[in-house]
């Protein structure tokens, strides 16, 4: 069997093989040892671990985003590892959705606009069907009555939900959080849990979130915790 058939029999969405990464700056330093693992369709997975762990490190590399590291990377049975930056960007704005700390709204935009902007990106739809798909995302995130205000008159767990609702637009397989509650109280933390969770069991969608939170961790399908840039758990 070759790796692609093996991945797809095994439904795994993301894998990687044996990933090392070094900083150089200020001296040689080994972030990341041997990272292998192994992440399905559908599934709700938390990382965990102590500052400095090289949590946000690893979800870069996962990502597509750093190219410079050792060892393999399988996004959806394709090998990412070695692809040109172009290659790898189409395949990120198709295939992965990201939610962060900060949402990085842009202010003065409308809620929808700030949803539509990947879609646009991606330039496969027109602008009305990318519209109207925004409008969608945002009615499942409880927000379409806020859709035509700009971001900035949100609260922050509104703001954050509109982020989920831009991370969405593509349909991404993946959506890759580095702390996307870090900056919630906990109804809102709660709030953006039963959405990913909702997101796996009802439409298949991965999430891979970091997270310092403990609760959402142990509810979450499962937990990868690193220790000194390797998973120990
Ligand atoms: N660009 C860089 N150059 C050199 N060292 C770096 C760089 N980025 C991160 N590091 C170091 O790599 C290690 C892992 O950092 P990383 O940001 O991945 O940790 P983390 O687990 O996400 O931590 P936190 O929970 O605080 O966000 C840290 O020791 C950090 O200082
Ligand atoms: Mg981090």
């Amino acid at each position: 069997m070759t790796i692609k058939q093996q991945l797809i029999t095994n439904n795994s969405i993301l894998k990687t093989q044996g990933i090392d990464k070094f900083f150089y700056q200020p001296t040689e330093f080994q972030v990341l040892k041997k990272i292998s693992f192994d992440v399905k369709k559908g599934e709700f997975l938390s990382m965990v671990g102590k500052s400095g762990s090289g949590k946000s490190t690893l979800l870069y590399i996962l990502s597509t985003m750093d190219t410079e590291y050792k060892g393999e990377l399988f996004i959806d049975g394709q090998l990412m590892t070695g692809l040109t930056k172009d290659q790898l960007a189409e395949i990120r704005n198709q295939k992965i959705g990201f939610v962060f700390q900060f949402h990085y709204l842009l202010p003065e935009f409308s809620c929808l606009q700030n949803v539509m902007i990947p879609a646009l990106k991606l330039g496969k739809l027109s602008e009305k069907e990318i519209e109207e798909k925004a409008y969608n995302k945002l009615e499942i995130l409880g927000l379409k009555d806020q859709a035509l205000k700009p971001a900035s008159k949100l609260s922050g767990g509104q703001q954050q939900r509109v982020a989920i609702a831009r991370s969405l637009i593509n349909d991404p397989l993946i959506i890759m959080g580095d702390e996307p509650t870090g900056n919630l109280d906990s109804k809102n933390t709660n709030i953006v849990f039963d959405i990913f969770q909702e997101l796996t069991k009802d439409f298949g969608q991965t999430i891979i979130a970091v997270t310092h939170d403990d609760d959402f961790a142990r509810k979450s399908d499962r937990i990868i915790e690193m220790k000194d840039g390797e998973i120990i758990r």
